[in-house]
């Protein structure tokens, strides 16, 4: 198929706006919880994540969408992610998507991934499981689908099923994730080869996640025209300032982020204070604006509430400066990362 057919963020007119930023409304608003007592970054399996099926959860998370009765999240594009096997996610999205008006409704852009879990073998299994997604999200396509991280065994059929997912117009553009450069390169090329573009890489980045910026993903993704889209952008809310070493994050995050690394990270979070007060802006805002900065960013937040998607919306529409970008980069740079999610290194 021609590249034209297959519209990709990574081509310089997509067919829609592209989005500066994503607030991934289904996701964070369904209130998954991590069950894996571990580090849910260290987890490859979806089955660790729980769906809160609660009237109230879905009451929430009906209340992050934007829809008719939720004050606008983005200006130009909802965006709503489904991780791989969080079925429920996907039936409620496609609900609410039904329940918007309909000139609303063609301004969402959906997006979900393709989980290359050992029982997935190959080709095939990649337009099955998105056949399956579209059926519980009652869609006939959708706008990006992506291979959650590689497969490890071997990566050729998957992208091949991508490929044969956008010949047969089940979807718009497609994406990988957790894909370091010689298995981005690999895609782009064969993907190039059939005239499909490889539109997006999903990786963890934010200011005290530099790693994409370390390993040169991001430079490829430039060169190769790949929309880098940012997960876990305010590092799972730690950078929204909200918690300190006296006040950590409970659950799997406080193991990460415990009192220790919050004192540590402290600069970074004065900072971000101190720009969000000369901008009248949130250190959660200026934290999104600085990814933005680096151009080819698409961050995605996860908001659980509708209060987190507006704000969320508040880091679009202002700039920081390019000396204030470079020293928050500094800044930040004097703080060791946490461990990311182990398969970008496979
Ligand atoms: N491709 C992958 O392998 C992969 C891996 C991980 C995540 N992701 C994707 O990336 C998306 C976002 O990542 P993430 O949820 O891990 O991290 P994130 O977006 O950095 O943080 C989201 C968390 O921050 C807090 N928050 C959100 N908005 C806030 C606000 N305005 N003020 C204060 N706190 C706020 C919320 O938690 P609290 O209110 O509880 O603090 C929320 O759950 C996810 O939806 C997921 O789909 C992808």
């Amino acid at each position: 198929m021609a590249s034209e057919a297959a519209p990709g963020l990574g081509l310089v007119s997509p067919p829609w706006p592209r989005p500066q930023i994503c607030p991934e409304v289904a996701y964070g608003s369904l209130s998954f919880s991590r069950c894996s007592p571990r580090s849910p970054q260290s987890s490859l399996s979806s089955s660790n994540w729980r769906i809160a099926r609660s009237s109230s959860a879905k009451s929430r998370a009906r209340s992050c969408y934007p829809g008719p009765c939720s004050r606008p999240v983005t200006r130009s594009r909802a965006w709503a992610t489904i991780t791989s096997g969080a079925v429920n996610s996907e039936t409620l999205l496609g609900r609410f998507i039904k329940e918007i008006k309909q000139e609303e409704q063609s301004k969402i852009v959906v997006a979900t991934k393709f989980a290359a879990l050992p029982w997935r073998f190959g080709r095939g299994s990649v337009v099955k499981a998105l056949k399956d997604s579209l059926e519980r999200l009652n869609l006939s396509s959708v706008d990006l689908y992506q291979l959650h991280w590689p497969g490890i065994w071997g990566n050729e059929g998957y992208l091949d099923g991508l490929g044969d997912a956008v010949e047969q117009g089940l979807v718009k553009a497609v994406g990988v994730s957790n894909y370091k450069v010689d298995r981005l390169k690999r895609a782009h090329d064969q993907l190039k080869r059939r005239g499909v573009v490889l539109a997006s890489n999903q990786v963890n980045y934010s200011l005290i996640y530099r790693k994409p910026e370390e390993n040169s993903v991001k430079q490829a993704c430039d060169d190769l025209g790949i929309t880098l889209i940012a997960y876990s952008p305010i590092a799972q809310g730690i950078l929204s300032g909200k918690y300190t070493p006296s006040n950590p994050p409970k659950g799997p995050r406080g193991g990460i982020y415990n009192a220790e690394f919050l004192s540590k990270l402290s600069p970074v979070l004065n900072k971000l204070k101190q720009l969000g007060e000369k901008y009248g802006k949130t250190s959660t805002q200026v934290a999104l604006n600085w990814l933005v900065a680096q151009k080819n960013v698409v961050p995605i937040p996860g908001a659980k509430s509708a209060q987190q998607a507006i704000e969320i919306a508040g880091a679009l529409g202002w700039n920081l400066t390019a000396d204030e970008v470079e020293e928050l980069r500094d800044i930040a740079k004097r703080v060791s990362p946490v461990v990311g999610f182990p398969v970008e290194n496979l």
